[in-house]
């Protein structure tokens, strides 16, 4: 099981946090923060329902981790294991994560998927989004796979639909020229991205893509 304890910074002022794996007495609290995450137009029915989180620390535990500030969750990350084929790069949120319900977790895959990322907005921008990443990279070495992956949202892509292709948009963050609160954050922890994938997720903002996005475990050499 996974504990990790240090301090991230509220402007100058260190405060004292904690990863660990969530459990199911934190249920109710993860919910309100999916809540607070996730507001309209996002659809409700993609929040957490306690049979999903059951199932989360039941079949793949050590992907369930949720982050605590002076003792108050302030938000969590969610991932299952799953055998990727980069042939076949093409997949929805739903079909790879079993939406939200992981029953196709397979402990022999080679690669652990993103199932979720959210941060309390009253306690964003402290690091603690990158310091949940930065964990999963840890569960990703500690666990021997081949990497991290998953799709990102991007939604500030409305803002930009009728200007340019989603492909566009995604090089256009990459090249610096625009940010995205989502995407760019991924780029900041480390993710490097591999496609972008339409149909994705039910996601108005991201007009339904994804970027498809990788973090390779450093120390991984293959088996064959
Ligand atoms: C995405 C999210 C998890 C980021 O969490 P966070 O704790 O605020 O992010 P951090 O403070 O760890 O930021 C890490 C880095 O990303 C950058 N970043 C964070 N939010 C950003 C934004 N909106 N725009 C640009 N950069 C951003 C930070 O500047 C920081 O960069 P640095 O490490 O170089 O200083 C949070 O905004 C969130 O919960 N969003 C809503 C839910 C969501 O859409 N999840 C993604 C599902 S795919």
């Amino acid at each position: 099981m996974y504990r990790k304890e240090f301090y991230v910074f509220d402007q100058d002022r260190p405060v004292s946090a904690v990863i660990r794996n969530y459990k199911e007495n934190d249920f109710p609290e993860l919910i309100r923060i999916q809540q607070e995450s996730f507001p309209p137009p996002f659809s409700p029915d993609l929040w957490w329902n306690t049979e999903q989180l059951h199932n989360h620390v039941t079949l793949f535990p050590e992907g369930a981790l949720c982050v605590e500030v002076d003792g108050e969750i302030a938000g969590s990350m969610t991932g299952l294991l799953v055998d990727f084929d980069f042939k076949h790069p093409e997949h929805t949120w739903e079909e790879i994560t079993d939406n939200g319900y992981i029953r196709n977790h397979n402990p022999d895959g080679n690669t652990l998927y993103v199932v979720d990322i959210s941060v309390r907005p009253s306690y964003r921008k402290l690091g603690l989004g990158k310091w949940l990443l930065l964990s999963m990279y840890d569960v990703v070495i500690h666990k021997g796979l081949e990497r991290l992956l998953g799709g990102g949202r991007m939604p500030g892509y409305y803002k930009k639909a009728n200007e340019m292709t989603a492909e566009q948009y995604l090089e256009a963050i990459v090249n610096g020229e625009l940010k995205d609160p989502v995407i760019t954050f991924l780029l900041r922890c480390g993710r490097i991205p591999v496609k972008v994938i339409a149909d994705y997720l039910e996601d108005k903002e991201s007009c339904n893509y994804g970027a498809l996005m990788e973090w390779k475990n450093p120390f991984y050499t293959s088996k064959s």
